[in-house]
């Protein structure tokens, strides 16, 4: 008998993923399941390719970035792989004094703190990170079917590095800017709304399937200065891409209070951390959106029957929305056994599959 006519394509491409089906909140076969900070030091190959190599100067070399990107990908069978970055790239790209300190975190060398300092913000230009299109671009033809998840810091987190001058518990300085002068404050992340929507555009634009906007230390406000004094901008960002389609994540760390106000923001997937459960963040989020989340990374230091125990008390407060990705409440942490977590995604596939 004659074969069909087929319109033979060797790869789908991602469009068909349980990643980006659970993002668009379609039917799929099994939770997709990734990681924040899936590649890093939790794993032997990552700290061996980054032997000698400053973490910023490896984020500008394709060849690594490709080669980092894809470890934890090759290792655990995670359902996307998030380009392998930090969210000061793009500050450094325009210029900015700053370094990322082994153990310590990104630290500024003459904080943001003055209208004169604002000056030194300028606008991001795709030929500030032409290593970003081109290992991008590398990325998308090894990872085939898997998609590339693209990010960049929100508005808040990157002011908080910028202003503090480097990693802070209470952002003290940047609380006073925000209070102090809310001219200044609004025009300041204004301009990194420009910077962070510039560099997801050229990460999409690359090629990347869905992005994340990380506002990492955002739980540190209350919702009325959330609602005020940062939603404008993450909002912003989330409007500039909006109109090359693919799906938009916003995540924050102890955002329990703020869930509501960030589905406003404009995500199309909401990221919750482990401190709400998924079904209580998914009302909390409102209609409309995916949700992201949300096992204590710490977690992974249980015994493997807790661990499993705990995956599936996400996975069944999760087992009524539209659409669920598994993920950590937060990143992974360096010290994390990296079978641990390839046992987590083998577990979350077979249990969600049934
Ligand atoms: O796998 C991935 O998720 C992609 C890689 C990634 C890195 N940074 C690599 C990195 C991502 C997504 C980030 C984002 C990032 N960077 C955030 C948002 C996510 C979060 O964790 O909340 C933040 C707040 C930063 C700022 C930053 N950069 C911190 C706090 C640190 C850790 C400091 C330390 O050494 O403990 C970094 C450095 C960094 N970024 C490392 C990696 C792998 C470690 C440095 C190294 O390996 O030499």
């Amino acid at each position: 008998a004659e074969e069909p006519p087929t319109t033979s394509r060797r790869s789908g491409g991602p469009a068909d993923s349980a990643f980006l089906r659970a993002c668009r909140r379609e039917p799929v076969p099994h939770t997709p399941v990734w990681f924040m900070r899936q590649a890093g030091r939790s794993l032997p190959e990552y700290l061996k390719v980054r032997e000698g190599i400053a973490m910023l100067d490896s984020c500008m070399r394709p060849d690594l970035v490709t080669e980092i990107t894809l470890q934890p990908v090759r290792r655990h069978k995670v359902d996307a792989a998030i380009y392998f970055s930090d969210i000061v790239v793009p500050l450094k790209a325009i210029g900015i004094d700053l370094d990322i300190k082994p153990g310590v975190g990104p630290v500024v060398e003459r904080p943001i703190r003055t209208r004169a300092d604002l000056a030194r913000l300028r606008p991001l230009e795709p030929d500030d990170v032409k290593y970003v299109t081109e290992a991008v671009g590398m990325l998308t033809a090894e990872l085939g079917d898997t998609p590339l998840i693209g990010f960049a810091g929100a508005p808040f987190t990157l002011a908080s590095y910028l202003v503090e001058g480097g990693p802070s518990r209470n952002h003290e300085h940047t609380k006073a800017l925000m209070y102090g002068d809310p001219q200044l404050w609004a025009e300041l992340l204004d301009r990194l709304a420009d910077i962070t929507a510039a560099f997801l555009d050229v990460q999409i634009s690359a090629g990347a399937s869905a992005v994340q906007l990380f506002d990492s230390w955002v739980g540190a406000l209350a919702p009325d200065d959330y609602r005020a004094s940062v939603l404008p901008a993450s909002a912003k960002v989330f409007d500039a891409v909006a109109r090359h389609g693919v799906p938009r994540i916003h995540f924050g760390v102890g955002t329990g209070e703020l869930l509501g106000l960030m589905g406003r923001a404009g995500a199309d997937v909401v990221g919750a951390d482990w401190r709400v459960p998924m079904d209580e963040a998914a009302r909390r989020v409102g209609p409309g959106k995916a949700l992201q989340g949300n096992l204590d990374p710490a977690v992974l230091f249980a015994p493997r029957q807790v661990v499993e125990t705990k995956a599936r008390e996400v996975l069944t407060a999760a087992r009524d929305l539209p659409g669920h990705i598994f993920n950590l409440g937060h990143g992974v942490l360096p010290s994390t056994d990296p079978e641990a977590l390839t046992r987590l995604v083998e577990f979350v596939h077979t249990e969600s599959a049934r």
